[in-house]
C-alpha cells in the first residue's frame, strides 16, 4: 500500500492539527523548524494534567482510554516514573503512527517530555520495531540534535524491539524492556502502578503524545473546536482497500465514514463493507456503514475505531477467505502463553479456513459460534478478544457468504487486503 501525500487533512484551519499543510513535503520537520512553528514547549509545572483533562484527549493506540486519568494515576505513584511512548504500530492495516514520527517527530518526542515532566519520570523509552531501520535512524537523529540543543529536562532512549502483532501490547515493551521476551505478561498490579523495574510507567501511544504535546501549547479550547463533545481534537486515520488515494489522513472524529473514504479519493469500484479499527475490529456492510460518524460513542456499540484503520472491501472480494486470512495471522501471532491464544484462536482460524474455502464439517458454524464466545476476557491480554470480535462480526455481518460457503463451496474470489503471511511471531528477544 502507498503511503497517501502528507498532511491531507479535512475540517476547519483554526483547529490543532499534528500533519498540517507545511508537513506535505514528506521531509521531517527539524528542530529549528519545529520551534520556529510552535515556540518552545511550556515549562514543567504548568498545570498539565488539568489542561488535558479539560482538552478530553484519549488514547489513540485503539482503547481510548482518557489520557489524563493514566497520567493522574502514574503521578500518584510512590516511586520515581518512568515514561514509554509506544511507535510499535503493530496492526499491519495502520500506518499513522511511522507516518507521524517520520514527519513531525520533535511534537512527538515534545509530549514524552512534558508527560515525564507531569508525572515525575526521569527516563522516556521510545519504543519502536527493530523492522523499521530507516525510522529508527530519524528517531535516533532527532533525539540526537535535541540532545545537543538541551531542549529535554529527561533523557530520551531510542529502543529497538522486536516486530510482531503482540510485541507492542503494553505489558509486553514493559517484559522487554526488564530484560525479558516482548510477551505479553497481563501482570498485576497494572503497569501504572508497577511497569519498568517496578517503577509506575506510563505507557502511550506516540499519536496521543503528540496531541498533548499541542495541548500543552495552545490550550483545551483550541483542542476542542475538532471533533465532537465526547471524542474531541482531530484523530488520525489509515484508510486501506479499495479506495483511489489509501494512506494516512488527519480528520475530526464523528466524520461520517463515506465521507472519510471520498476524502481518500473515493472507492475505485463499488463497496460490500467496511472493516473498522484494524485486524482485530469490526466489519459493517455499505450502504449503512457509510453514514455513520467515525468516532468511538458514533460506532458504539456495534464496532470501534481502535487505532483508526478503516479498510474498504469492494463488491467481489470474499468477505469470509479476507476473514479467514486475518484469523490465520493472529492465530500466528499470539505469544501462545494462555490457553486462548494456544488452543481456541488456532482452533477458530482453522474452522473459519474450512468455511471459506468451502470444506464445511459437521456442525462447523455452531462451533464457530462457540468457540468465538469462550475467547474473550480468558487470555492474559486482548489479543485473543480482538480475533473473537473480528470472527463473530463476519458471522454476523456476512450471512448469505456464509450459507453460499456451506452449500455450493469455495466462491474463488481474488484476495484483496494487505494480510501478511501466518507466519509466527520470529523473535520475542
Ligand atoms: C495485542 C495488542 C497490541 C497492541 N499494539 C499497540 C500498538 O502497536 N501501538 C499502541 O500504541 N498500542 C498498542 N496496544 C495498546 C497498548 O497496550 C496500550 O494500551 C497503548 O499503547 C496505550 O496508549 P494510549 O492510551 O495512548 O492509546 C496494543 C494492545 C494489544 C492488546
Ligand atoms: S492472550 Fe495470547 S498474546 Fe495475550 S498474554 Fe496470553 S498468550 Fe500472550
Amino acid at each position: 500500500m502507498n503511503l497517501a501525500p502528507l498532511g491531507r487533512t479535512a475540517g476547519p484551519s483554526t483547529t490543532l492539527r499534528l500533519l498540517d499543510r507545511g508537513c506535505a513535503t514528506g521531509t521531517p520537520v527539524g528542530l529549528a523548524e519545529h520551534l520556529l512553528r510552535h515556540g518552545p514547549a511550556p515549562r514543567p509545572g504548568t498545570r498539565l494534567v488539568e489542561t488535558v483533562e479539560e482538552a478530553g484527549l484519549t488514547g489513540r493506540g485503539g482503547a481510548g482510554f482518557p489520557t489524563a486519568r493514566k497520567l493522574r494515576a502514574v503521578a500518584a505513584g510512590r516511586r520515581r516514573a518512568v515514561v514509554v511512548a509506544n511507535g510499535m504500530e503493530s496492526e499491519p492495516l495502520s500506518q499513522k503512527d511511522r507516518t507521524l514520527l517520520a514527519t513531525v517527530p520533535h511534537l512527538v518526542l515534545d509530549g514524552a517530555v512534558l508527560a515525564a515532566e507531569a508525572v515525575g519520570a526521569d527516563r522516556i523509552h521510545l519504543c519502536l520495531p527493530r523492522s523499521r531501520p530507516v525510522l529508527l535512524r530519524a528517531l535516533a537523529d532527532a533525539v540526537e540534535e535535541r540532545r545537543r540543543a538541551g531542549v529535554d529536562s529527561v533523557p530520551i532512549r531510542v529502543e529497538a524491539l522486536p516486530h510482531g502483532y503482540v510485541t507492542s501490547e503494553s505489558t509486553a515493551l514493559v517484559h522487554w524492556l526488564d530484560g525479558g521476551p516482548a510477551r505479553p505478561t497481563g501482570a498485576r498490579p497494572r503497569t501504572h502502578e508497577k511497569g519498568v523495574h517496578g517503577r509506575p510507567t506510563l505507557v502511550q501511544n506516540v499519536e496521543t503524545l503528540a496531541h498533548l504535546a499541542l495541548i500543552a501549547r495552545y490550550g483545551a479550547d483550541r483542542f476542542r473546536r475538532a471533533g465532537t463533545t465526547a471524542s474531541p481534537g482531530s484523530m488520525l486515520v489509515t484508510v486501506a482497500g479499495a479506495v483511489r488515494e489509501p494512506g494516512v489522513l488527519e480528520i475530526e472524529p464523528g466524520t461520517p465514514i463515506g465521507t472519510v473514504l471520498a476524502q481518500a479519493g473515493g472507492p475505485d469500484q463499488p463497496l460490500q463493507a467496511v472493516l473498522l479499527g484494524g485486524f482485530a475490529g469490526t466489519w459493517l456492510t455499505t450502504p449503512d456503514a457509510l453514514r455513520l460518524p467515525f468516532s468511538r460513542e458514533g460506532l458504539a456499540p456495534c464496532a470501534a475505531p481502535g487505532a483508526g484503520v478503516i479498510a474498504a472491501l469492494p463488491h467481489d472480494a470474499c468477505p469470509l477467505a479476507e476473514t479467514a486470512r486475518i484469523l490465520a495471522y493472529l492465530a500466528a501471532n499470539g505469544a501462545r502463553q494462555c490457553g486462548p491464544c494456544t488452543f481456541g484462536l488456532p482452533a477458530v482460524a482453522d474452522d473459519f479456513t474450512a468455511l471459506a474455502d468451502g470444506r464445511p464439517t459437521p456442525g462447523l458454524v455452531d462451533r464457530l459460534h462457540r468457540r468465538v464466545g469462550l475467547l474473550p476476557g480468558r487470555g492474559a491480554c486482548h489479543h485473543p478478544d480482538g480475533a473473537a470480535r473480528l470472527a463473530a462480526g463476519a458471522l454476523t455481518a456476512f450471512p448469505t457468504d456464509v450459507d453460499h460457503h456451506l452449500h455450493q463451496g469455495h466462491c474463488r474470489r481474488p484476495a484483496v487486503l494487505p494480510v501478511p503471511p501466518a507466519t509466527p511471531t520470529e523473535c520475542w528477544t
